[in-house]
């Protein structure tokens, strides 16, 4: 194959580039507990017996308020408490040491700094190699003989404050405590029993990205109101005091996490509580401030604080002054610097250049020297590379190197820039600045979890492997909601060689779900959620509300397959909650039943007001019960919110308190409306007899003859059958019978009585064709539909039938049915090897994504590994038949070399086409809001005309940075839809 030898020197290039750093857990952890009545090594806990902690009173406070916080996890595990004892142990005799007689014993400690684990490693059994002098690294392990008189401790130890905090954290969550017990409510594990393996030690860290954290953002209504119920507000009436922060720090640590944004709406972080900036630093946290907050001040301190107005040009004296406090204020708080400038609030500046945005960088940077005593390369800085902030860049500025670019995504969650070039080189590196959650063009998604994770795989591997690895921050809104995307994002960032497995995510997710809801559950949870992710990317809730009704309620039965997607996982999802322990259900429902049902609910309100337009324009009596049905869906999304706010007391009163129906513009409706429903009359109770059948936007009586579209072939989608609908266009009573012409086209329920209003008001007729007894090539068939109450009235249903003949040696490809083959990316003949080109699966709309591995090199039309696609067409149709892709909305990441694939057909000449215009590095590219709407790029390109019989698609991605999801082989018969036409029969598979 040509491509052989230019595969050879991808391969090359992923070994030499390596894979850095990185910790060494695994999704699967081996376990250091067991959990039996007769179980070996350490025993930690027992009937009645739950351990003593021990900690140096010199070690961080923060180790010792995990400490604290691990002996109460024991607690609720075991249902006693350990106990923490924090004392000089510096003298470890025997006497003291052994003097809290069989308790067993867990040591805490910060290598280098407590000075009972730095006594123990330097007189007995304790290695502290794995860990000391390392970057957030712990490590936990029974240690045999640790002083005289004791057989065995558990030392659990750390590099340095989070790497200890991590490692209580650790042990906390594989006893069986969630890092979301409180936020998410998950209940921990109760066990009998508690052993800890004398295997050797567990080992974690350094992690992959250094700086990792969530930014609380749009946290207005949700969070806010939420806060104000629960905490005492702030003297400037914020709720977001440090009673509150402490929930959030301790989340962030439990997931392994360091950086945080504070909510900013209408708080200011350092001044609703002056305790909030050492209490982050207490807790190991490191504090930064949005993008067009620079120098560790909020946004709303300009308002209070600022002398002047907020432009550099015009007012530098007063916007330095104003930078100035914030550095000196939080100068001995733990901090990540936000450095340059942007305009007012959530804008552009209109007087900022690059020269002048290069001299405030500057600025900032000898200020920051000054009021921290320190030099640059010790000072965590970042300048956030957001909206029209890439521009300037673009343009060439200089910003020293100690500075951390920090590129964004788009807002929908494809990265707009992977460094190149020698940014690479930088010692700050690079960051990037991620979305779960958004307020803005096209539309706000703020309201529940919208992300599917495999994209979020597939866009922060990316990231990583292309050197995006100092700091990974993620807008996580009111981070209810978006538990599932935030724990994920945090372990991702914890240790992205875990993740090296494109199936890494299900794995994930299952191991997840298993220590939120019970092990009988992870299964169960990772398949709904997995599916929950594929329809929620088909289209955001919020962007439902466009018209002309997205899914088409015409062709492929796109709107009602969909619709009935969510209906089957609805059930799913409430079978696995009737079956979980009580104590278990409140978090499913939060994290899982809920996005389901509310989700569900939405598509319900969208889907059925689209059909019911459809229906009425057909004059169905049940249009009126579509209409009812939305209204009723319209009610239960309020009773849904409720349940939500009535949990456990009313927990999380307001956190649903988003509205999200009756979108009409980016921003939030101002109340939830329905969208306009059609009504049909049904007052002459005539039982009047109308028909609809597949493919068509007419129906009977308006047109007196219908045609099924596509016509029926015996290599159509499998899985689809066509039909024909027979329904009441009045209230009444009729029966209807239908006759077929020919013998081998039949239908299901033939004859049937028919009433309205009622569930009886419509019948779906299935047609089947007999293929055995079908003439072969094309011919058409009749049915006749008749109202056996009114003589005379009857339709005729054509039944276009295509019976082709597939030469026996075409043995593996796609095979046309209504002139269109349909192709699921993943669906190549065999590859040239299987590291050539790497399958994601359940990535996007429809099945899974197929990409080049992260690292590869641009790859040269017709030359690099291609996808070949083997398919066979009978129609002779077409004059042009042409060729549709769809890929992911991934943008131009590497600006100097943008997305573009190529394809060939039978053997011609390469085709290149570039599907996203290279834009202006501040703006998004033309088509994009479009193409993040419906979750892809589709580009259709002429193929002249293709004669019928076996052909070969070739297809070859030039860039690592895009992801190939469908292709569609159009020769006559293509219909309008979003998601493509279902996958055609393949055959060999
Ligand atoms: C453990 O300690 C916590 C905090 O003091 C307390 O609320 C809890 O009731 C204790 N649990 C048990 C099982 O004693
Ligand atoms: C990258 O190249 C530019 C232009 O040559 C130079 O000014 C800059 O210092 C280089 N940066 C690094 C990190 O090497």
């Amino acid at each position: 194959m040509a491509s052989c030898a230019r595969f050879v020197s991808i391969v090359a290039s992923i070994v030499s580039l390596g894979l850095v750093a990185g910790g060494s857990a695994s999704i699967t952890k081996p376990s250091a507990f067991t959990f039996s009545a007769d179980g070996t090594g350490l025993q930690l806990g027992g009937p009645g017996l739950a351990p003593e902690i021990r900690v140096a009173p010199n070690d961080f406070p923060g180790v010792i308020r995990a400490a604290n916080e691990l002996a109460v996890d024991f607690g609720k595990v075991l249902g006693v408490n350990a106990t923490v004892v924090v004392a000089d142990w510096a003298s470890t005799s025997s006497s003291k040491a052994g003097a809290s007689g069989p308790r067993p014993i867990i040591v805490v400690g910060t290598v280098g700094r407590s000075s009972l684990v730095d006594s123990l490693a330097a007189s007995r059994n304790l290695d502290t190699a794995a860990v000391a002098n390392k970057w957030e690294t712990f490590s936990y392990q029974v240690v045999q003989a640790p002083w005289d008189g004791r057989d065995s401790i558990f030392a659990i130890l750390g590099s340095d404050l989070r790497g200890t905090t991590f490692g209580v954290y650790d042990v906390s969550e594989q006893i069986g405590v969630s890092p979301w017990y409180w936020w998410a409510d998950a209940p921990p594990t109760a066990r009998k029993y508690i052993w800890a393996s004398s295997t050797g030690a567990h080992t974690e860290g350094p992690p992959s990205v250094k700086f990792r954290g969530i930014f609380l953002n749009d946290e207005s209504p949700c969070l806010t109101s939420w806060g104000h119920a629960k905490y005492k507000d702030s003297k400037y009436g914020s709720p977001f005091i440090t009673d509150f922060y402490k929930r959030i720090f301790e989340l962030v640590l439990r997931l392994k996490g360091n950086y945080v944004w504070p909510a900013m709406w209408s708080s200011m972080f350092y001044l609703d509580d002056a305790n909030n900036g050492p209490t982050a630093t207490e807790y190991g946290i490191f504090m930064g401030t949005s993008h067009h907050e620079p120098m560790a001040r909020a946004d709303k301190e300009q308002g209070r604080f600022l002398k002047g107005s907020w432009d550099w040009k015009s007012n530098k004296a007063g916007v330095q002054a104003f930078m100035e406090e914030g550095a000196t204020r939080s100068k001995n708080w733990s901090t990540i610097y936000t450095l340059g400038m942007r305009g007012s609030g959530d804008a552009a500046s209109a007087t900022l250049t690059s020269s002048a945005l290069e001299e405030v960088i500057g600025w900032q940077q000898s200020t920051l020297t000054k009021a921290l005593g320190k030099p640059l390369s010790q000072i965590p800085q970042a300048w956030v590379m957001y909206k029209e902030v890439p521009g300037y860049w673009q343009k060439g500025m200089k910003v020293s190197d100690d500075v951390t670019l920090l590129w964004s995504d788009d807002n929908r969650g494809n990265i707009r820039r992977v460094p190149i070039a020698n940014e690479t080189a930088r010692a700050g590196g690079s960051g990037m600045y991620y979305h779960f959650d958004y307020v803005g063009d096209p539309r706000n998604y703020k309201w529940i979890n919208t992300i599917q994770l495999q994209k979020t795989w597939e866009q922060m591997t990316l990231a990583y492997d292309r050197g995006i690895q100092n700091i990974w921050l993620t807008n996580v809104g009111d981070l209810k909601g978006l538990e599932l995307p935030t724990a994920h994002f945090m372990a991702l960032a914890w240790d992205r060689n875990s993740f090296e497995d494109p199936g890494s995510t299900t794995k994930w997710l299952k191991t997840w779900s298993g220590g939120q809801f019970g092990e009988v559950a992870a299964e169960a949870t990772a398949a709904i959620m997995t599916t929950y992710g594929r329809l929620i990317s088909r289209m955001k809730y919020e962007d439902l509300s466009r018209t002309p009704f997205a899914f088409s309620t015409t062709n492929y039965d796109e709107a009602e397959v969909n619709f009935n997607d969510w209906t089957d996982l609805l059930a799913k999802a409430q079978a696995v909650y009737d079956g979980l322990p009580a104590g278990a259900q409140d978090s499913f429902f939060e994290v899982v039943l809920h996005p389901v049902m509310a989700g569900r609910g939405v598509y319900e309100i969208y889907t059925k007001t689209a059909l019911g337009a459809k229906y009425a324009d057909q004059h169905r009596a049940s249009a009126n019960q579509l209409a009812r049905d939305v209204q009723s869906a319209f009610a239960a999304d309020s009773a849904i919110t409720k349940r939500f706010h009535g949990l456990l007391g009313g927990k999380w009163n307001h956190m649903m308190d988003q509205l999200h129906i009756g979108y009409n513009n980016w921003q939030d409706p101002s109340s939830q409306t329905l969208p306009r429903l059609t009504y049909v009359t049904t007052a002459a109770k005539n039982a009047l007899m109308g028909v609809a059948a597949r493919g068509n936007a007419a129906s009977f009586p308006a047109a007196a003859t219908l045609t099924l579209s596509p016509p029926q072939s015996p290599f159509a989608p499998p899985g689809r059958q066509s039909w024909l609908d027979v329904f009441a266009r009045d209230n009444g009573t009729f029966t209807y019978s239908v006759a077929s012409n020919v013998s081998f086209v039949t239908v299901s329920s033939p004859q049937q009585v028919l009433t309205a209003p009622g569930s009886a008001s419509d019948a779906r007729l299935l047609v089947s064709v007999d293929w055995a007894a079908a003439p072969s090539g094309s011919s058409v068939a009749a049915l006749k539909v008749s109202n056996l109450n009114a003589t005379g009235t009857a339709a005729t249903v054509l039944v276009p039938i295509d019976n082709p003949m597939l030469p026996a040696d075409f043995t593996a490809g796609h095979v046309e049915a209504g002139g269109v083959v349909s192709i699921e990316a993943e669906h190549f003949s065999a590859p040239p090897s299987d590291a050539s080109y790497v399958v994601v699966p359940d990535y996007g709309r429809t099945r899974s994504g197929v990409r080049l591995p992260t690292k590869s090199a641009s790859q040269a039309p017709a030359k690099g590994p291609v996808l070949v696609y083997p398919f066979y067409t009978f129609s002779t149709a077409p004059a042009a038949a042409a060729l549709t892709i769809y890929l992911s909305p991934s943008e131009n990441a590497n600006p100097s070399s943008p997305n573009r694939y190529a394809f060939s057909v039978d053997g011609g000449a390469a085709t290149t086409v570039q599907p996203v215009p290279l834009g202006d590095a501040g703006n998004e590219p033309a088509g994009w809001s479009d193409a993040v709407v419906r979750n892809a790029y589709v580009k259709t390109s002429a193929l002249g005309k293709l004669a019928p019989g076996r052909h070969e698609l070739r297809v070859w991605l030039l860039e690592p940075t895009m992801v190939l999801t469908k292709l569609v082989l159009d020769v006559g018969g293509l219909q309008s839809s979003l998601l493509g036409p279902p996958e055609s029969m393949r055959v060999g598979a």
